[in-house]
C-alpha cells in the first residue's frame, strides 16, 4: 500500500492483523514517494504485489488551487504510472477518488456513472487520475468517497473537538450536504473486496449512510462529546474558501453494497465508534 500514513492508510494498518493470510507492505511518503517513478518500479520488481491500494493523494483542497502542478503530479501522473505497473505485474489496483469530481448541483445521490464536472483544482486532478487509471489499467477498482474522517491525521471531527474546547461559539456551514465516511469503514470495505477474491473492475461509491450538513455533523459531535460550545449554522457565503465545494455531495453506494454484499452503516454509529477510539483507545492521536 502507498500513502500509508494518511487517514485511510492508517486505518488499513489497524485492520491488517485481521487478515493474516496477506503479507502487507505499508509504504508512507517517507519510504516511497509515488513521484519517484524509478523507486515505485523497484518496489514492484521486488515485492510483485498481488494488490496495490493507493491511499496516497494530494488532499489539501484549498492549497491545490494555487498548487495545480504538484496536485496534478500526485493525483494524476503518479496514478497513471502505478496503473501501468499494475497492468504489467497483474496487480489488482485499488484506487481512491472523491465526490469532488461532481459539481454538486444534483438533488439525488450521485451514481458511479453520473456525469462528472469538477469545480476545483483538486477535483480536476483527481478526475484526471481516474481517467488515466482506467486508460492504463482497465481492471482498476476505483472507489470514490467523501467527507473522510478518522482518529488519524487532520479532519473535520478532530478540528471540531479542538475548536469546541477552545471557543464558546463556532459557526458551521449548513448549506453543504453530504455523508461522512469513517475511514475505518472504508478500510473494512476495501479489505472485504480483496478477500472476497471477486474482482469486478469499475467505479464504486462508498460513504456511510444518511444525508446531513456540516452543521448537523458538528451538532452531533457536540452532543456526543458533551461540549457546551454553541454551534451556529451559517451559509457557505459566510465561510469563503479558495476552492469551491459541492453543495450536494451525497454518493449512491448501492453498487458497492450489492456487488460485494457490504452493509453500509449509518454515519452516526460510525462517528460514535471513532469518538470512542479517540477518547479511550488512542488518546495520543487527539488533534
Ligand atoms: N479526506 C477526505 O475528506 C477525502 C474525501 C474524498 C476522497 N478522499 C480521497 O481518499 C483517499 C485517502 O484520503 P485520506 O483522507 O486518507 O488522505 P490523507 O490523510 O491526506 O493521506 C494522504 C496521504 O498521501 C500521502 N502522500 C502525499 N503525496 C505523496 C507522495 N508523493 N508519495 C506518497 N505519498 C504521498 C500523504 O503523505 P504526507 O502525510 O507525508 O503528506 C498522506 O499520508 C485519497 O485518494 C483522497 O483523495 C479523501
Amino acid at each position: 500500500m502507498v500513502g500509508a500514513n494518511g487517514q485511510l492508510g492508517s486505518e488499513i494498518n489497524v485492520l491488517s492483523p485481521l487478515y493474516p493470510q496477506y503479507e502487507f507492505v505499508f509504504l508512507s511518503e517517507a519510504n516511497l514517494s509515488i513521484l519517484d517513478f524509478d523507486a515505485v518500479r523497484s518496489v514492484f520488481k521486488v515485492t510483485k504485489p498481488d494488490y496495490l491500494i493507493n491511499c496516497a493523494a494530494y488532499t489539501a483542497v484549498d492549497k491545490a488551487e494555487a498548487d495545480r502542478e504538484i496536485a496534478l503530479k500526485v493525483n494524476a501522473e503518479a496514478v497513471s504510472y502505478i496503473a501501468v505497473l499494475c497492468e504489467e505485474y497483474k496487480t489488482g489496483f485499488i484506487h481512491i477518488s472523491t465526490d469532488y469530481v461532481f459539481d454538486g448541483n444534483a438533488s439525488v445521490p450521485y451514481k458511479p456513472d453520473d456525469i462528472t464536472n469538477p469545480q476545483s483544482v483538486y477535483g480536476d486532478t483527481k478526475l484526471a487520475g481516474e481517467r488515466l487509471a482506467f486508460r492504463n489499467n482497465p481492471s482498476t477498482i476505483l472507489i470514490r468517497t467523501a467527507w473522510v474522517y478518522s482518529e488519524f491525521g487532520h479532519n473535520f471531527v478532530k478540528t471540531m473537538i479542538r475548536l469546541m474546547k477552545e471557543r464558546e461559539e463556532i459557526k458551521v456551514v449548513n448549506d453543504q450536504v453530504g455523508t461522512p465516511t469513517y475511514a475505518a469503514d472504508l478500510a473494512d470495505a476495501i479489505m472485504k473486496i480483496i478477500s472476497s477474491e471477486k474482482w469486478v473492475p469499475g467505479i464504486y461509491h462508498f460513504s456511510n449512510a444518511g444525508i446531513i450538513s456540516w452543521y448537523d455533523f458538528a451538532l452531533a459531535i457536540k452532543e456526543e462529546t458533551g461540549s457546551n460550545c454553541r454551534v451556529l449554522p451559517v451559509p457557505t457565503s459566510q465561510y469563503p474558501t479558495s476552492a469551491k465545494r459541492p453543495a450536494f455531495s451525497v454518493l449512491d453506494t448501492s453498487k458497492i453494497s450489492v456487488t460485494y454484499s457490504l452493509q453500509i452503516t449509518n454515519w452516526r454509529g460510525s462517528l460514535l465508534k471513532c469518538l470512542k477510539r479517540l477518547t479511550t483507545l488512542l488518546p495520543q492521536h487527539e488533534d
